[in-house]
């Protein structure tokens, strides 16, 4: 007999109060990874406690350094390595550990990571990661499921990726810092977190110029030094509790965030009838009592965010009308279609394009999370259908929420945890 967590909710509540938001997990963990770039003591601050940084953390003990976790703040000590490798079992569960790929041949000169492989959503490739690095000079084979890296040292260079991939530029940038010479990346990704990376990488002695834009220049140098870093808050953990708060006809406000990361979310909600208001670091969302159907196309920061394709699809299944969500950066992101249709949404999917006709309620049923985001769109409609919803496989969820069940149980929710009993 085995015992795994479910999520179960009890819908109907209007979610009522004051959440704090996280730090990001796709800030932190690019930054984790930038550690191997110079021995030392590192303070991380604002980190959120996510099973994908636990899962980093691992990564790095594995490696040789020390790594230790306490009320969201991170040790890390980096001195010696004695395993420059990124195993199967680690990768296989976040593909973030990439990261650990561009700064460990900067460094060392060698680098053994497993190839991520697939996901729910489509294949996901790393070949912009690989073909950059290479152009960097590094020496590359792929050998039984693990990217060979091995250079002397890496030296400056033009890159142009063909799509702007948020890991790609990342892993490149953590490896131009100490390659020799000047390295320009064009179409670099512009999201919030690898502007954070930029500025961690910055106070850590890289001359980096171009941070937020879509070329970035560095001029590489002989080493770098540690430094303390914080966390910036998660844009999708944000825009996530904004929705829930359009959605139950709430009234929420997020403090500890940033407005302005989540600028094509909130034009999208006023859009959708809710009224929101900002501040300098909080953001408040008022439902005036109906969602009206507004279409979405994911696109690069700051276009609307895939990440939050799953939760606006939840959302528009209790319009007043038909929307359209046009998913541009995953394809195939559509796993929680079936999912939200066992709770009584109305979707019917064609290539990369959604059609989402209203229902007039959602009702509770047992449902699975198939990954991250799916599983929020979950969590989302089981807080609004009639009944019980019982979300399973929730290890999904805690890769990228942070107590989530008891953020929204402060805003009044009914919603818990519990063993679930599988036959094995
Ligand atoms: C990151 C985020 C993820 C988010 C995504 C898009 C982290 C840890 N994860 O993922 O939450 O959904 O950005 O905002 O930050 N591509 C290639 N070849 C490559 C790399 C990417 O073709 O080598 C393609 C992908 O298939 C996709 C597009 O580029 O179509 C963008 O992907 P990318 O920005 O790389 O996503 P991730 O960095 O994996």
């Amino acid at each position: 007999m085995l015992l795994i967590e479910k999520i179960v909710i009890k819908g109907g509540k209007t979610l009522k109060g004051t959440v704090k938001n996280s730090g990001a997990k796709n800030a932190v963990l690019p930054v984790m990874a930038s550690t191997l770039l110079a021995d030392g003591k590192y303070k991380i601050s604002n980190v959120p406690d996510l099973k994908d940084v636990r899962t980093m953390s691992a990564l790095l003990n594995s490696i040789g350094s020390k790594v230790e976790f306490e009320k969201n703040s991170l040790t890390v000590e980096t001195e010696g390595y004695n395993n420059l490798e990124a195993p199967y079992d680690l990768v296989k569960t976040m593909r973030a550990s990439i990261y650990v790929l561009g700064p460990m041949i900067a460094r060392f000169g060698y680098a053994k990571v497993s190839l991520p492989g697939g996901c729910a959503w489509g294949p996901r490739p790393v070949d912009l990661h690989i073909r950059g690095l290479k152009e960097l000079g590094a020496d590359i084979s792929i050998n039984k499921g693990y990217i060979i890296a091995k250079a002397k040292r890496l030296h400056g260079t033009r890159i142009s990726f063909e799509i702007p991939s948020v890991g790609a530029t990342g892993n490149i940038l953590m490896a131009a810092v100490l390659a020799k010479g000047y390295t320009i990346i064009e179409n670099a990704a512009e999201e919030p977190e690898i502007t954070s990376l930029v500025k961690c990488l910055k106070k850590m002695g890289a001359k980096i110029k171009g941070a937020g834009t879509d070329r970035l220049e560095i001029e590489g140098v002989e080493y770098l030094e540690p430094a303390d870093f914080r966390v910036i808050p998660d844009r999708i953990e944000a825009g996530t509790f904004l929705v829930a708060g359009h959605m139950t006809g709430g009234d929420i406000k997020i403090t500890n965030s940033k407005p302005e990361y989540l600028t094509a979310i909130i034009n999208k909600l006023r859009k959708s009838g809710a009224e929101v208001n900002e501040g300098k670091d909080w953001v408040h969302i008022r439902s005036r009592g109906k969602i009206d159907p507004v279409d979405i196309s994911t696109a690069v920061y700051p276009g609307f965010p895939t990440d939050m394709q799953a939760q606006w699809m939840a959302m528009m299944s209790l319009a007043q009308g038909t929307s359209v969500i046009t998913e541009n950066i995953f394809k195939d992101r559509f796993t929680h279609v079936a999912e939200l249709k066992r709770l009584g949404a109305d979707i019917e999917v064609n290539g990369n394009v959604a059609v989402i006709k209203p229902v007039k309620f959602l009702s509770g049923a047992p449902v699975m999370s198939t990954d991250l985001r799916a599983s929020a769109s979950l969590l989302l409609s089981g807080l609004v259908a009639r009944g019980i919803t019982n979300v399973s496989r929730i290890y999904h969820i805690d890769r990228g929420y942070e107590k989530i069940e008891k953020k929204f149980q402060d805003l009044g929710a009914e919603i818990w945890r519990e063993n679930e009993k599988h036959i094995t």
